[in-house]
């Protein structure tokens, strides 16, 4: 529904709503400071802990906890649904509600689409004309065919080729920095951000595209470059090859989640039309979401190594809230070395099938990486056992899907299902936590468990309440970091910097219809020091340093710990004396 009106204008709106004015029409507010203070109009109360804050655009009661924008508290206070919410501001700010294409807003946004196809042909037609390119592509298995049905491009070299073809007028420039196809620099000249790469479009589930992916055909780095996010294009929930797939499939009967745009066309080529891929992001709820939409059936295939069994247990943790009786899910772990793409083409589309068939099941790989962590002859080993196992089982759903877990559990520790499920029940408290699933995974849970919220989570707090520090940070340092949260602080920094008029109620807004946005209202409650002297700035680039830094430490304790159990590869060995050094 909320796609019916473009995002830029519901931006407009949210920024330049009087929150003040809309919740002062309804309860009388009484200013206090750079706030204005109330009686809760949602809970019944006798002392005032209903806040609006003007700067932010947002209001929270310290009394219930309910808190939004301009937005919500229409939708909450006047019982309107999203859309009558943002006619009723609109209306009373005397504006008009874009809806058809003939309002310019509007239009605007179905001009970013129709650029984005224009470029699209064009590199399309540049691989044509770049016959190393195309050698590339067919080096790597890709023919005319395949590479048509995924509008397979080249970006030739270059820093202004798009903008010469493209970006005749401010406008036009605009359009493209508002795809994320040209970079502006600080003094003010742009270049193009797509350059002697292969270039691969994603598309929205109307095969509308909405970004790209590019690949340098040499060794320059990075190896993949993504569009950034724009207004169009939200990485944590698109899944490249989804449209493709739809469009190859008359029925999805399963489905295979893959980690790169590569293995996505490789196994198309070879047949296999039901990958798709996440965009250099962990698996997340939104992506699952939109998976089991369409099939009770889902692989995710990861590479053998150690980081592809740590993204695929990342996935399972995503997973666990969403499984359900007949829903399937399944964890293939090709050999160490190989992807998809190399497995396919080595081994044919059969054995693919074949390894897909006899993949884990989501219990099994469960069961088994816990049983790997735990001498289950001893009593304490089945102790740990339902400790580990607890703070998972307790993201299933109940219904029978759970029960039979339980039941599976049990028969694995040795113990009945009611022992089990009282074991599981009871709090561990005072007992040590032993060693959880995974070192890195441990070394997480131990902070949480001391209670300090993380740095992650201090980061989105302070973006959320000053966006404007997000023009002052240098988003850089968060590159390759992958921990929970990440992706969501890097989407906030990169809306910022895009849209540095943004508000703390723009990016609620922004992220309203979003599984990631959940918790942002909450955060955006935050209690900060209310003082002048106060650097949002400098503190939200001590945490970047400090979440990097983290980042580093925790990548060389899991090094550490898996060369304490078993033997580290050539790489490894040589990842750890590099970061050992440093
Ligand atoms: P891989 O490096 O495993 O990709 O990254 P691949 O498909 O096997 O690469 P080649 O082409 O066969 O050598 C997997 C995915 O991770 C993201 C991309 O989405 C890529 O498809 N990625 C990887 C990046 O975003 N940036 C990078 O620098 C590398
Ligand atoms: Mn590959």
């Amino acid at each position: 529904m909320a796609g019916l009106i473009p995002q830029d204008f519901i931006d407009d709106l949210v920024a330049r709503a009087d929150i003040v004015e809309v919740v002062g029409r309804r309860v009388p507010l009484k200013k206090a400071g750079r706030e204005f203070k109330a009686c809760c109009p949602f809970h019944d109360e006798k002392s005032a802990s209903f806040t609006v804050s003007p700067a932010k655009g947002f209001y929270h009661c310290f009394g219930c906890g309910a808190h939004g924008t301009a937005v919500s508290f229409l939708m909450d206070f006047d019982h309107m649904n999203f859309i009558e919410a943002i006619e009723s501001l609109a209306n009373s700010m005397g504006v008009e509600v874009p809806r058809n294409e003939s309002d310019k807003p509007a239009q605007r946004y179905d001009e970013l689409f129709a650029l984005l196809g224009k470029v699209e042909k064009h590199w399309q037609h540049c691989l044509r004309e770049h016959a190393p390119a195309v050698d590339y592509l067919k080096q790597r298995g890709i023919d005319g065919v395949t590479a048509q049905r995924f509008g397979i491009g080249f970006a030739p070299d270059g820093w202004s080729n798009l903008l010469d073809k493209f970006g005749g007028s401010d406008t036009t420039i605009d359009r493209l920095l508002a795809t994320g196809l040209v970079i502006r620099k600080d003094n003010g000249r742009h270049y193009d951000r797509f350059r002697n790469r292969i270039v691969f479009p994603i598309r929205d589930t109307r095969g509308r595209c909405i970004g790209f992916g590019g690949r340098t055909t040499g060794d320059e780095e990075p190896k993949y470059l993504n569009s950034p996010e724009t207004v169009l294009f939200h990485k944590g929930s698109e899944l490249y090859g989804l449209w493709e797939a739809r469009q190859a499939l008359r029925q999805i009967e399963r489905l295979v989640v893959v980690e790169g745009y590569m293995d996505v066309v490789a196994l198309a080529r070879n047949g296999i039309d039901f990958a798709v891929a996440t965009l250099g992001t962990a698996t997340t709820a939104d992506h699952l979401n939109r998976l089991f939409r369409l099939s009770d059936n889902v692989a995710f295939c990861f590479d053998g190594d150690r980081a592809g069994r740590q993204a695929a247990w990342r996935a399972l943790e995503t997973a666990l809230p969403h499984i359900r009786e007949g829903r399937q899910v399944r964890f293939v772990f090709l050999p160490d070395g190989q992807d998809p793409d190399s497995y396919v083409n080595t081994h044919g589309a059969d054995a693919f099938i074949a390894a897909l068939d006899s993949g884990l099941l989501l219990a099994d790989f469960l069961t088994g990486e816990l049983t790997r962590q735990v001498d289950l002859a001893s009593v304490d080993g089945k102790a740990r056992f339902a400790e580990l196992a607890k703070p998972l089982v307790a993201k299933i759903p109940h219904g029978v899907y759970r029960d039979i877990l339980l039941e599976s559990l049990a028969k694995t520790v040795g113990l009945a299902t009611e022992k089990l499920e009282r074991n599981l029940a009871s709090d561990p408290a005072g007992r040590q936590r032993l060693n959880a699933i995974h070192p890195a995974i441990a070394l997480a849970r131990r902070r949480d468990a001391r209670g300090k919220p993380s740095v992650v989570r201090k980061a989105i707090t302070l973006l959320l309440n000053y966006p404007a520090a997000a023009l002052q940070i240098d988003p850089e340092q968060l590159a390759g970091v992958n921990r929970p949260g990440i992706d969501l602080l890097a989407g906030l920094i990169e809306t910022v910097r895009e849209e540095p008029h943004m508000t703390t109620a723009g990016l609620l807004e922004r992220w309203r219809h979003l599984e990631s946005g959940k918790h942002l209202g909450k955060l955006a409650a935050a209690e900060l020091p209310d003082d002048e002297e106060f650097d949002a700035a400098a503190e939200l680039g001590e945490c970047l340093v400090q979440i990097a830094q983290a980042a580093r430490r925790e990548h060389v304790e899991v090094l550490i710990a898996k060369q304490r159990v078993s033997s580290l590869s050539e790489d490894e060995k040589a990842e750890l004396r590099q970061l050992g050094r440093v």
